[in-house]
Parts: C-alpha cells; structure tokens; sequence
C-alpha cells in the first residue's frame, strides 16, 4: 500500500439534509451535516473537521446498499468525485481510473460504447463506482474484482490518500479488505483493467438460457440480456425500495449440503471452494413461504424472495423486523443462518 500526503481542499456542507432520495430503500433519514464530495482534496478537509469536532461520520454513494435510521449523525459525505479517463496501457489491457461517485450502470454502457467490452454481466446494478468494490458487487458470473487494478482511498488511519493493489484489497465473495475494516478507508477512484481480449461469459443459467439460439452473442446483446434478467427479477428502486439482495448466500460445509439434498431434492445451490458448497438464499425464503408476503409497509418481493421492499413508509426497525423473521424461520427449517448484505448505518 504506498501513500501520499494530501493539502485538504475547500469544504461544502449542507445542515439538515434529507435522504429519501438518496437512498435506494426509500428510507426517511436527515443527516445532520452533509458534504457534497466533488474533489478527492475535500475528503481530507472534511475529515480534518471530523477529527477536530470529533463527530460521527459515514460516506453515503448511490445509498444502494445501506438501511438508514431516522437521523444521522455527525457528518456524512455524499460521494460525488465524478469523472473517467482511460490511462497509459499495455498490449493486454486496457486501464481506467473513475471517479468513486460516477454511477456504475452508465460506467458499464460507456465502456461498451468505447469498445471496452468485459464488465457487461454487470449491468444495471445500482449504486455507484466507489462503493461497488467495498462488497465486490457481483451477477451472473462474474465479480467486479476479476477487473480491478487498483483503488485509490483516503485511509483514515493515517490521514493520506492510499493505493492499494488488488491483492491488497483481498476480495472473496461480497467481502473485501474495506468491508473488514469499516471506518478506515473512503474510496476516491477505481484503477479498472480490462483485458483486451474479449470473451462472452453466459455460463450462468439464467443468461444460458437467453443464449440457447446464440451461443456467440456480443457484449451489447449480453449487456441487453442482463437488463431483462435484472429489471423481471428485481423491482426498480424508483418505483419501489429495495437493496438488491438482502441476505448474502450462505456457505455450508458438503456433508450438510448432503444432508439437506437428501430431504430437498431441488435445493438451489452454486459450486464454491473445496470442501464447501454456497445454497442460493432466494430459494430458502421462497420454500419458507415468504415471497410476495407484506408485513405492515415492507415486505418479500414476488419475483425473487432475496428482495426485501419498502412500499414507501416503511422504517429500518420494520426491515430489520422482518428479516429477523425471514431468519428464524430459514434457521429452524433448514439449520442455515442468513447474514444480512446492506450495511445497517
Ligand atoms: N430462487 C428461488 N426463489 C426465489 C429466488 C431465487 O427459487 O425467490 C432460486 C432460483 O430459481 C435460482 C437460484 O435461487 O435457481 C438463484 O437465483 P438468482 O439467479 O436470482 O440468483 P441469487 O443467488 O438469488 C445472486 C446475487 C444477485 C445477482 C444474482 C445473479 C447474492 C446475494 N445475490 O442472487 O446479486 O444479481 O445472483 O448473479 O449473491 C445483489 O447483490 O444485490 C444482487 C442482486
């Protein structure tokens, strides 16, 4: 991890903001103090005002994978470091830093539209840049991780800004160096590499099947088939709340795997490391009879049981509520825990 020193910038804060439309569940949240990051400089001005003032403090990006409380205290920045530049590069791929604040999804269609083809079974996935490496946001197939370079972060620890190469960033499934030491770093920009030899990814069922009469499709028809996948099987945050997945997939050791096969013949699961095997969350709360159920102003989404929604009122108590009914039920049913994935803030 090699660091450099920073000359804080001008800061910009907003007293009392609301986040209704800032976060992706639609919760009513106000932040005390909110600050507009626009410059990799400002996170060090305001965090040399946290320190000074010792206040709490969180980054917010696109709020897709967060459940917020009423209010927030202390400060929380809004990532907003926008911008992407193709980078010097060599015979086999092709390097580009972004800006932690730009949207994904318009980060994966501009790759395509400049023939920076790879990053397409990613489409459609909310929330923004900077935050996707913090859980390694993945989908049919591939993870974000298989496209990292490198990423440059404001660690708070040392007060400088950090790069870290991808084996510093130690991803695994939904997890990362960030994720395991929360506080410490604020993603500023993301080193992608892209090889430059291309090759279409359709191996996972739901984009095989798309295929069945293509089986050499190009990476717009990909990109265009994971927004159909996505937009059936997941509700559009504007017209409803939700995080995206609720539950990570939990991982089981083979015998009990076996052991639940033997009593559920059609258990959906994904082969994992040796020795392991990952069951798919969805299919657990789907058999627990909770898809399509409300509870009050939140509930199961009806096509895809690992979607928790708020239909517009709802609180983070009434999410997390009936997630803990989600999880006791899928505990005494099949003896499998379900971690939540959105960060509780
Ligand atoms: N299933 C059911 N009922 C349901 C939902 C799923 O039986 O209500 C079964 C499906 O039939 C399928 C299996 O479970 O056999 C897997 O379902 P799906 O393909 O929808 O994928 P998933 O494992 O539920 C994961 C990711 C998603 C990602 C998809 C596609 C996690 C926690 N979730 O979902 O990521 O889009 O695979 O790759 O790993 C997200 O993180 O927000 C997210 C949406």
């Amino acid at each position: 991890m090699n660091s450099t020193p920073y000359a804080p910038g001008p800061i910009k804060s907003m007293p009392h903001l609301g986040l209704k439309d800032r976060n992706t569940f639609g919760l009513d949240a106000t932040a005390d103090i909110a600050y507009e990051i626009t410059a990799p400089g400002e996170i060090a001005g305001v965090m040399r005002e946290v320190n000074t003032q010792n206040l709490p403090w969180r980054v917010l990006g696109g709020g897709s994978n967060v459940i917020l409380p009423k209010v927030l205290p202390g400060a929380t920045l809004l990532m907003n470091i926008t911008g992407q530049e193709i980078l010097p590069s060599d015979q086999n791929a092709t390097l580009i830093a972004v800006g932690g604040g730009v949207n994904w999804h318009e980060f994966v269609a501009w790759t395509l539209e400049n023939n920076l083809p790879g990053l397409e079974n990613l489409a459609l996935i909310p929330g923004t840049v900077g935050a996707a490496p913090i859980q390694n946001i993945g989908a049919y197939g591939i993870e974000i991780a298989d496209y990292i370079d490198s990423i440059e972060a404001f660690d708070v620890k040392i007060h400088a800004f950090v790069t870290l190469s991808k084996d510093d960033c130690q991803f695994a499934y939904r997890n990362s160096y960030f994720k395991q030491h929360p506080q410490r770093f604020i993603v500023a920009k993301v080193v992608f590499k892209i090889p430059k030899v291309w090759q279409a990814k359709i191996h996972y069922a739901d984009l095989a099947k798309q295929f069945e009469e293509n089986p050499n499709p190009t990476a717009e028809e990909i990109f265009l088939a994971v927004c159909k996948i996505r937009t059936h099987k997941l509700p559009d945050p504007k017209v409803i709340g939700n995080a995206g997945s609720f539950f990570h997939n939990p991982v089981i050791p083979n015998e009990q795997y076996e052991t639940l096969l033997k009593k559920y013949v059609d258990l959906a699961s994904y082969p994992d490391a040796p020795g392991k095997r990952k069951l798919a969350a969805g299919w657990l709360i789907d058999q627990c009879g909770f898809k399509g159920q409300r509870m009050g102003e939140v509930g199961v989404y009806e096509n895809q049981a690992l979607v928790l929604v708020n239909y517009g009122n709802g609180t983070a108590q009434d999410i997390l509520g009936l997630a803990k009914c989600i999880q006791d039920k899928v505990r005494n049913e099949f003896g499998v825990s379900l971690e939540i994935e959105p960060n509780i803030l």
